[in-house]
């Protein structure tokens, strides 16, 4: 099968496009063809070696791990799935080397769920990682109706989903974003404040009693600012500080692929309330550009590689 792939840690340049065999399929695996994939920030980090310390990685290593495709194959023992199903996941593995940046990826079947019907591939391949993300921190920070909740970067990958399942939830919702992205966040349902000096004011100016969860997707004035924007009582979830709760007592969350929750999320876009924000569609060729694109730090919604 075709695949990028990259033997050695580096710059975008590293990656390729080679012949790799077809992967194997494990008994509570399938085989899936893989129709798109999407790039995460994580995706251009392990390429860089920053992950080295907490994940085995064997070359050569075939990047990506959002997919949607349709179920190729299956394993001896996978009665949730069968063949031809349409379907998107966040296929990460206990160590990194079979991605999905290739034709064919295979894929645990706790990692997978049936693709929403209303979307296409592509726009389903943006969704499994950032919106398993936002679902998850979203849930451990315990987010209920009636609630303030400030999303940091919420015109990413991550944020643009939180906004939209925190409104859902009933929540009024806060999002940092540059200015350019304002329009944008309102579209989602957020009331939208640029970041930078002068925050704790503008969040204030919004909210004068104080959030009650701040939700932190890349900002690095998130923890720092915390306490001085959230009410008594309020707490902080990050996804890239853990000292949100080594410090601030609030929660630090890592992404882990489910099943149900990526189903419970797929149910939240076919009633209408979740829509997927794609930036930039790639060829499978152009991993290298797409890598780039995401580690510019300014995409709105995702980048997409169509296989
Ligand atoms: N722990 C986990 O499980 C987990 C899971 C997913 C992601 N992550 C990490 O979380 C981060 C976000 O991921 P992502 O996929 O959402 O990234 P992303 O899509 O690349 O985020 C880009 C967004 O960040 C915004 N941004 C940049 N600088 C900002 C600042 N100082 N304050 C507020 N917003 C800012 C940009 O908005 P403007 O263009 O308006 O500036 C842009 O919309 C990455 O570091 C990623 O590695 C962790």
């Amino acid at each position: 099968m075709r695949a990028i792939t990259y033997s050695r840690y580096g710059g975008a340049d590293v990656l390729e496009l080679t012949e790799q065999p077809t992967p194997k399929v494990g008994a509570d695996t399938v085989l899936v063809r893989v129709r798109a994939a999407s790039v995460n920030p994580v995706d251009w980090k392990l390429r860089q070696g920053y992950l080295d310390a907490i994940m085995d990685v064997r070359f050569p290593v075939v990047p990506g791990w959002d997919v949607a495709g349709v179920v190729e194959s299956v394993g001896l023992d996978t009665p949730e799935l069968q063949v031809g199903d349409e379907v998107f996941g966040y296929v990460r593995k206990d160590w990194v080397h079979g991605g999905t940046f290739a034709e064919y990826v295979s894929a645990p079947v706790r990692t997978l769920a049936r693709k929403p019907t209303t979307l296409s591939f592509e726009e389903a391949a943006a969704v499994p990682l950032a919106g398993l993300t936002a679902y998850q921190s979203i849930r451990r920070a315990g987010v209920t109706a009636g609630q303030t909740v400030l999303v940091h970067a919420a015109a990413g990958g991550v944020g643009g989903f939180a906004v939209q399942i925190a409104a859902a939830l009933g929540a009024t919702v806060v999002g940092t974003a540059s200015e350019a992205n304002h329009e944008y966040l309102r579209a989602l349902g957020a009331q939208a404040v640029t970041y930078g000096d002068g925050l704790v004011e503008r969040v204030r100016a919004l909210a004068p009693d104080g959030v009650d969860v701040v939700l932190d997707y890349g900002s690095p004035d998130a923890v720092a600012t915390a306490p001085s924007v959230l009410r008594a009582g309020g707490t902080i979830a990050s996804i890239v500080d853990a000292k949100a709760r080594d410090e601030l007592g609030g929660h630090y969350v890592w992404v882990r692929p489910d099943s149900a929750d990526l189903a419970a999320l797929g149910a939240l876009i076919d009633d209408g309330k979740v829509g997927v924000e794609v930036a930039q569609v790639f060829d499978l060729a152009d991993a290298a550009a797409a890598h780039e694109a995401s580690a510019s730090g300014h995409v709105r919604g995702k980048v997409v590689v169509r296989v």
